[in-house]
């Protein structure tokens, strides 16, 4: 959560060029934003509430050599002009942008007050440049200073700071992600997320955990925070190109990332097929395998439970990233953690990828975000190659997540072939599907049930993840207030929630459950609901239906799409922006 993003080099427009970046990563957060632009000897700082997408960067266009910039996510105080970022120490000398908590910043804000510092937000990250002017005392050198403040920070941040008279952008991280784009012509950037810097360079060089860079410019050094000791940092070329991060003619970015789909799913599927054996294998031999991930991804992770057991006739044990300490205690060197993420920063995920190193075992990652920290910090890696997703909400990761998790299921039965053949099949029926009169028929969808406030959806087997995604997504984007649940548990309390129509959907494909979630379909019917069936067929359990094709063991990839859409309609059509979803962000690097 928040965004930050540091320029330093030899373009005059820092000030407009970190804004206009850092609308890319909006997505982060879009509480408030703000900027620090340094020119000559002093710091300029501009912030207020709103979102950063509604700032023209013109204003900051003035000569600037060097700027930070910030789009917050409140977490510490709440979205007020004060509490925005940046924040700066007493003398105004020293700025800092910051995604994270500082979690002693109660005990380090006692401290500096006593020695007359004087705060003016509510926020944790103002003791950071508090303690750097503090530490100045000590040194001349701002990066030192910066060094030993950062020693003084528990918890998780990336921080980056810059000083009136030193001429370094200084960045450090723990636990929040930093990556620096380089490019010998304009300098160096830095900031939470690539799509920030695309523009200029594809060149990029990671931050570790502990690591911090001190660049002027011209030169960039990587160090320890913790020794202070340098050493070199390997360059990476990345392959996401600057159209697949942008909207192009879409209003949204989860629609265009819907639509995605027709290309994404079959890059997830065409993965080499000898590192999927390998994973099936590393899975079969594991004393006790555990997914997690959080939200979308850790639907993924429950529907994969199924596909385990009915395609591999193996048992997995799946926990939300949150609720994962009540496997701890199970955890060994020969056991195995696959961890599912998109954005491949998510906290509750690292934590758990902590606690299973820290017990010997094996780690699997399966993300999108190609150098994130899950994926550099897993033994084993794959990639679901769906592009950037920019919007809050995930729709071609998830499907990208199942494709892979089948795959490797496919693989563990010993018919890998067979699997990748169904899943390039049903992406192909994806494809098909995502057309103009298909997408319009779910826009009338929306538009009859767009006044319903509450909304629910049955599925059996992996259909019943998928109806707990669908919930998920139409709460986010819509804010209706929707529900998931397993078909055969309606009648054991939640049908008493139905009333006259009500609208309720059912997952259904073509398969040995159909029978029971039709008579569950029924169930509600008689009730009074108003019954759309998203089913390969149609049958006389549905007031409307959604026709899908029938993808067998695939289904739970197809069946969810339409959903999607659907939430993406009923946002709109209630006067909601579905790619900035109410008291959320995209990335959730807090605990
Ligand atoms: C919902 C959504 C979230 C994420 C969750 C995990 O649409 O996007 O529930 O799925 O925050 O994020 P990643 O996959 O980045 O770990």
């Amino acid at each position: 959560m928040c965004g930050i993003f540091g320029y330093v080099g030899k373009r005059t427009n820092a000030g407009q060029l970190v804004i206009d970046g850092i609308k890319n990563l909006e997505y982060r957060g879009y509480d408030s934003w703000g900027v620090a632009c340094k020119r000559g000897e002093n710091i300029l700082v501009e912030k207020n509430t709103g979102k950063i997408s509604g700032v023209d960067s013109q204003q900051f266009a003035e000569e600037c050599m060097q700027a930070i910039a910030h789009t917050r996510w409140a977490t510490h105080g709440g979205v007020t002009k004060e509490n925005a970022h940046p924040h700066v120490s007493t003398d105004s000398t020293i700025a800092v942008v910051h995604n994270g908590i500082i979690e002693n910043y109660q005990q380090l804000r006692d401290e500096l007050k006593k020695k007359g510092h004087t705060f003016l937000s509510e926020t944790d990250t103002e003791v950071i440049p508090h303690l750097i002017e503090e530490e100045l005392q000590n040194t001349e050198d701002f990066a030192s200073a910066v060094r030993s403040a950062c020693k003084r920070c528990e918890g998780r941040y990336a921080i980056l700071a810059m000083h009136t008279t030193s001429q370094t952008l200084v960045a450090a991280r723990t636990g929040s992600p930093l990556i620096v784009g380089v490019s010998p012509e304009d300098g160096y950037f830095i900031a939470s997320d690539i799509p920030a810097f695309m523009e200029y360079t594809r060149t990029v060089q990671y931050l570790d955990d502990g690591e911090m860079v001190v660049t002027d410019g011209q030169s960039i050094l990587f160090m320890s925070i913790e020794t202070g000791e340098e050493h070199p940092k390997r360059e990476i070329e990345i392959t996401w190109t600057i159209e697949e991060a942008q909207k192009g003619d879409f209003d949204h970015f989860m629609m265009k990332e819907i639509m995605d789909q027709k290309e994404s799913i079959a890059r997830a599927v065409n993965q080499d097929e000898e590192q999927i054996r390998v994973v099936a294998e590393a899975i079969s031999k594991a004393r006790g395998t555990f997914l997690v991930g959080c939200g979308t991804a850790g639907k993924a992770c429950m529907a994969s439970e199924y596909f385990f057991s009915v395609i591999a006739d193996h048992h997995v044990n799946f926990a939300p990233a949150s609720e994962f300490k009540l496997y701890h205690h199970f955890l060994k060197q020969e056991s195995l953690l696959i961890v599912i993420s998109q954005s491949g920063e998510t906290a509750d995920v690292l934590e758990a990828m902590k606690v299973a190193k820290s017990k010997g075992a094996k780690v699997l990652a399966i993300v999108n975000v190609e150098g994130s920290t899950i994926d550099r910090e897993a033994d084993y890696s794959l990639l679901i190659n769906a592009g950037p997703e920019r919007a809050v909400a995930s729709t071609k990761a998830l499907t990208g997540q199942l494709a892979v998790l089948m795959l490797i299921a496919y693989a563990m039965a010993g018919k890998l072939r067979e699997g990748k053949t169904l899943l390039l099949e049903t992406a192909s029926l994806i494809n098909d599907m995502l057309n103009p009169r298909y997408i319009r028929r779910i826009e009338d969808l929306a538009e009859s049930i767009k006044e319903k406030e509450d909304l629910y959806i049955i599925g059996k087997s992996w259909n019943y993840p998928m109806a707990l995604e669908s919930a998920i997504k139409i709460q986010e984007v819509s804010n209706v207030h929707a529900e998931g649940f397993a078909g055969g548990e309606l009648k054991h309390g939640p049908i008493a929630l139905v009333e006259d129509k009500t609208p309720c959907i059912a997952l259904v494909g073509n398969d040995e459950v159909t029978t029971d979630i039709l008579s569950n379909t029924i169930e509600l019917k008689a009730r009074g609901a108003q019954t759309i069936g998203v089913s390969p067929s149609n049958n006389e359990a549905f007031d409307e239906w959604i026709k899908v094709p029938d993808a067998g063991h695939a289904q739970a990839l197809v069946n969810i799409i339409p959903i999607q859409i659907l939430a993406y309609f009923l946002a709109v059509k209630r006067g909601k922006d579905p790619d900035m979803p109410r008291n959320l962000a995209k990335s959730v690097t807090v605990k």
